[in-house]
C-alpha cells in the first residue's frame, strides 16, 4: 500500500476513500503554501500525490522521489507539470477534466458584469465613505445586454462562458486554433481572427490553455486593437498576458477596465500597480471555487491514484510513461 500527499487541505472525502483502500494519506498543513523544497522533501518517500497549480512537478523533483508513481493535479490546466519528464520518469500524470467548466465560467461573467457596472470599485467606494448622495452620474458602466462577447479559446470553459453571454444577448464572437462548427451553430457564435475579435468585441474573455504558444499572446499590440470602451476578463492562465501591457493600456484610458482571477505572478505582490488600479477587480484565482466543483475535482484526482496504485492506467491521462514505475 502507498503514501500519498496532498498537497493543500481538501474537501470532500477523497483522503478517507483513499485510506479505506489502505494507503496512508498525509495533508500539507498550510496555511502556507509548501516551497518547491517542502514539496521534495514532503514527496521524497509517497508513492501518489494530489497536487495543485502552484505546484511544479519537474525533472529534478521526480528525480528525488524515486518512488512516485502517479501526481493527480486538482486542476483541469496543467501547466505547472513537465508531461515529458513524468513520461521519461515512469509517472503518471493526470487532471480534472469535465466538471469545472461552467464554475468557472460563472466567475468569468462574474468578472465581466463587476468590471462593466463597476460592482467591486463601487463597493470599495461605499465602504471608504464614499456614498454622500444619489448622483444620476456617478458609477456610470457600459451595459452587457446586447454588447459583442469575443471569447479567445472556445474550449469547454470558453463554451460556457458563450452561454452565458447568449443568455444576456450578447453578439458572440470567438478565434482559436480552427473553427468549431458544432459549437458555432449551438451558441449563434462567429469564428473570427484574434485581431477582428479584439477590434470587434466590447469585451474580450480568455479560455485558452498556458502553453508556449499562448504565453503573452495578449501584448501591447493586442490592447491597442480593443476598443477603448473595450473589457478585458482573463480566467485562464496570468502568464498569457503580458502585465506590464495591460497595467499601461488600464492606466492610459486604452481600455476602459479588466477582470481578472490569474495574474503573473500569483499572489500578487503588495506593491503590484495592479492593485493601484479602481478599473480592475481582482479575485484569487478562484474561477473553480465553488464547495460542489471542488469536492468532484478532489474525487477526481482521488480516483487517478487509486487507479495507478491499484495496479491499472489512470483515468485521466496527461501523458503515457512507457515504463510506468
Ligand atoms: C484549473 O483547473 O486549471 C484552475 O485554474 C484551478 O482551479
Amino acid at each position: 500500500m502507498g503514501r500519498i500527499l496532498i498537497t493543500r487541505p481538501i474537501l470532500g472525502h477523497a483522503g478517507e476513500e483513499l485510506e479505506r483502500a489502505g494507503h496512508t494519506v498525509e495533508t500539507w498543513p498550510g496555511p502556507a503554501a509548501p516551497t518547491a523544497d517542502d514539496l521534495q522533501t514532503a514527496l521524497a518517500g509517497c508513492d501518489g500525490a494530489i497536487t495543485m497549480v502552484a505546484d511544479r512537478i519537474d525533472a529534478s523533483l521526480l528525480a528525488a522521489c524515486p518512488r512516485l508513481r502517479v501526481v493527480a493535479n486538482m486542476a483541469v490546466g496543467f501547466d505547472n507539470f513537465d508531461l515529458a519528464a513524468g513520461e521519461a520518469a515512469g509517472v503518471w500524470m493526470t487532471n480534472t477534466p469535465g466538471v469545472l467548466a461552467e464554475t468557472t465560467a460563472d466567475l468569468a461573467f462574474a468578472l465581466l458584469m463587476s468590471a462593466a457596472r463597476r460592482v467591486a470599485e463601487s463597493d470599495r467606494d461605499t465602504r471608504a465613505g464614499g456614498w454622500k448622495n444619489w448622483s444620476p452620474t456617478a458609477f456610470l458602466g457600459v451595459d452587457v445586454h446586447g454588447a459583442t462577447l469575443g471569447i479567445i479559446g472556445l474550449g469547454e470553459i470558453g463554451q460556457a462562458m458563450a452561454r452565458r453571454g447568449r443568455g444576456f444577448g450578447m453578439r458572440i464572437l470567438y478565434c482559436g486554433r480552427a473553427p468549431k462548427p458544432e459549437a458555432e451553430a449551438a451558441l449563434d457564435a462567429r469564428f473570427v481572427p484574434l485581431e477582428a475579435l479584439l477590434r470587434g468585441s466590447d469585451f474580450v474573455s480568455v479560455h485558452v490553455p498556458l502553453t508556449p504558444e499562448t504565453r503573452q499572446m495578449i501584448g501591447a499590440q493586442e490592447f491597442g486593437l480593443m476598443k477603448r470602451s473595450g473589457i478585458f476578463v482573463n480566467t485562464a492562465r496570468g502568464q498569457i498576458v503580458d502585465q506590464a501591457a495591460l497595467v499601461a493600456a488600464l492606466t492610459s484610458g486604452r481600455i476602459l477596465a479588466a477582470g481578472l482571477d490569474v495574474t503573473e505572478p500569483e499572489p500578487l505582490p503588495a506593491d503590484s500597480p495592479l492593485l493601484r488600479l479602481a478599473n480592475v477587480t481582482i479575485t484569487p484565482h478562484i474561477g473553480s471555487a465553488s464547495a460542489a466543483t471542488r469536492t468532484k475535482m478532489a474525487a477526481m484526482a482521488a480516483a487517478n491514484i487509486l487507479a495507478v496504485l491499484g495496479g491499472g492506467e489512470p483515468v485521466n491521462p496527461l501523458n503515457r510513461p512507457r515504463h510506468p514505475r
